[in-house]
């Protein structure tokens, strides 16, 4: 069986290619080929092979999850071998896609069409597979019927790519001059091309070796359900990454790292003594040991990195650029997690290999980062185990995936830093203060009335004795903040820092109000996060850009209308309102004496005794 990976532009003929080969294998018939988008299970029921069906299940349980990966896996097979093909839908998605099919590939099929030659997306695409650890590549260069069979135009193209592709490290590369549409060089030899030496696509796909370590690697089960109590026995299922199982094996789950020994390996088709990568089995154990979705069973032998912190490559595969400091969700193996890029260390120029300052990543980027997970994970360094060592980021409020990438290795230094257990804690803090702790988060637009109505709300709370903070966005950004503007990129980090104290504040014991523009949405839910529920009230101090524009005590708006002012929030820079806030103000119906009034009243008698 060979698993490949079809990549190119968009219009380089790539859904030709492939529909061209099933046709060819006969793997569908004529009439089908224009099906070929419909349903992959029906394709995998013809494949017979547990391994497919399995692929094609684990995307649907990642549709459950809302996390859609635009990946369909066609099969097909002649007499000398088998084949898998990741099929990308193009668009502006195909990077993201084209990751996503190829973390599992042995090969890669590189469409180049012969009239353009190669452009910057065939680059990037050769770079990529680079880093996901294809060794093989073979350059289709299509459309060669266009360029009247051009040997020359062939013969750029191959010397072109061969140069560039030098420090890759790839094992093995061929070219095929072919046309997708009329077949030629595809599955037979073209009359048209007497001065081509080197074998048809489909002959290199049959004879190209295939990594068969899958097997020879250290075992690894990422575990994808635990059967449910009620069930016959409790288990563990999922499909084996790598390795080798068998009856009587111990076994870790990390990252908790408990122990127990294989009692069964069940199967649909009854219990196996030995089972191997690629197969599905549900695991069961001699003692009782905790584990959960998303744990990693290995081998007591190889330990896997366990880590909340790691440094890794990463490709963004979103119109919307990487944010360092925003909470993603990063899905390694079965596990989700909070993710946040701590800091990006430099982008990739595609075309050079060299290493960019940069400080997001945009779409089709490539860039070396650290990570921060919100837990820890167990992982392999991708250099050691591809399927047990990538990653793909999700955004947490549109659950688009918008990144992926390969793990390089752990961060020790999380290791090294323990929670030290202190004897005084938030609940005798705030005994002591009589009162019950809480932030007071106020968003809205420059002018909306925030600092005015936090100000008022924290006089009348220390009228009443209760001790409180207020941290407003002006003069935050005079010193802790010093260092930010007003990029998106900055915003994010203005906003974790000022959480951060926020929670240090309410930890203190007391009433902190924070007033900050805090336009994005991530952000608020991540700040909101770090606070046990009820302890955070969003407040959203609605006025209209309108209203907000026509007031403009700091003559701000003006400033930016004239352009003498960038990335200015509700003008050039965007404002993503509250969906839930705890608190509404609208400015326009609510003087601020009442509005203060109101906040304090949520707060309970006496703006929250205890
Ligand atoms: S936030 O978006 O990062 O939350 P923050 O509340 O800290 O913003 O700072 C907003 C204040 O900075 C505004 O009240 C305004 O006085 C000032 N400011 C200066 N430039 C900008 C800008 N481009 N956009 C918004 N506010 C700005």
């Amino acid at each position: 069986m060979l698993r490949f990976i079809t990549c190119g532009s968009v219009d380089d003929g790539k859904s030709t290619l492939i529909g061209r080969l099933l046709y060819e294998t006969r793997s569908l018939h004529a009439d089908q080929l224009a099906t070929l988008e419909a349903d992959s299970k029906r394709i995998g029921t013809q494949a017979g092979g547990l391994d497919f069906a399995l692929l094609v299940d684990g995307l649907a349980a990642e549709r459950e999850q809302a996390i859609t990966i635009d990946v369909a896996y066609r099969y097909f097979a002649t007499p000398k071998r088998s084949f898998i093909v990741a099929d990308t839908p193009g668009h502006e998605q195909y990077t993201r896609n084209m990751v996503t099919g190829a973390t599992t590939a042995d090969a890669a099929v590189l469409l180049v069409d012969a009239q353009l030659g190669l452009s910057t997306q065939t680059l990037r695409h050769s770079c990529l597979m680079a880093i996901v650890g294809i060794r093989r590549v073979v350059v289709a260069v299509n459309k060669m019927d266009r360029v009247g069979w051009s040997r020359d135009a062939f013969a750029q193209i191959e010397a072109q790519f061969r140069v560039f592709a030098q420090p890759l490290g790839f094992t093995d590369i061929a070219c095929v001059p072919l046309s997708a549409l009329h077949g030629d060089n595809v599955a037979s030899r073209s009359r048209a091309t007497p001065w081509h030496e080197g074998p048809t696509l489909l002959a290199w796909l049959e004879t190209v070796a295939v990594d068969t370590d899958r097997v020879s690697l250290p075992f690894r089960l990422p575990v994808q359900w635990v059967n449910r109590p009620d069930d016959a026995f409790r288990g563990f299922a999922g499909t084996i990454a790598t390795g080798v199982v068998r009856v009587g094996d111990a076994l870790c789950a990390w990252p908790s790292g408990a122990q127990a020994r294989v009692a069964r390996i069940v199967t649909q088709g009854g219990d196996l003594d030995v089972a191997v990568a690629g197969q599905a089995v549900t695991v069961t154990f001699a003692n009782e040991i905790d584990v959960s979705r998303g744990d990693l069973l290995a081998g007591s032998a190889s330990q896997p990195a366990v880590a909340d912190q790691a440094e890794a490559t990463l490709v963004w595969m979103h119109e919307a650029p990487m944010l360092p400091g925003r909470a993603y969700l990063a899905r390694i193996g079965t596990r989700t997690v909070t993710c946040t890029v701590t800091h990006l260390k430099h982008r990739l120029d595609v075309t050079t290999f060299g290493q960019l300052a940069a400080r997001t990543l945009e779409l089709n980027d490539i860039g070396v980062c650290t990570l921060a997970f919100g837990e820890p994970v167990a992982f392999d360094p991708y250099a050691e185990n591809r399927e047990t060592g990538a990653f793909v980021l999700i955004d947490r409020i549109t659950s688009d995936t918008v990144g992926a990438g390969t793990l390089h290795f752990a961060l020790r230094r999380s290791q090294n830093v323990h929670w030290q257990f202190l004897d005084v804690d938030q609940r005798q803090r705030a005994a002591q203060k009589a009162q019950r702790p809480r932030v007071l988060w106020f968003t809205g637009l420059s002018g909306a009335g925030k600092s005015t109505i936090a100000n008022l709300v924290e006089r009348k709370l220390h009228a009443m004795g209760r001790h409180t903070y207020l941290l407003d966005g002006d003069n935050v950004r005079h010193g802790l903040n010093r260092d930010l503007g007003f990029r998106d990129a900055d915003r994010v980090e203005n906003i974790r820092r000022v959480a951060e104290v926020a929670r240090l504040m309410t930890d203190a014991g007391l009433i902190v109000l924070v007033s900050f523009i805090s336009p994005f949405r991530s952000e608020r839910r991540m700040a909101r996060e770090l606070f046990p529920d009820g302890e955070f009230v969003e407040v959203f101090v609605d006025t209209a850009l309108a209203e907000a524009e026509q007031r403009d005590t700091k003559g701000l708006y003006a400033k930016a209308r004239r352009g003498e002012l960038t990335n200015f929030t509700g003008i050039d820079s965007p404002y993503e309102a509250p969906e839930n806030p705890e608190l509404r103000i609208d400015t326009a119906s609510m003087s601020a004496e009442d509005a203060a009034d109101l906040v304090i009243a949520h707060l309970g008698e006496g703006g929250g005794t205890a």
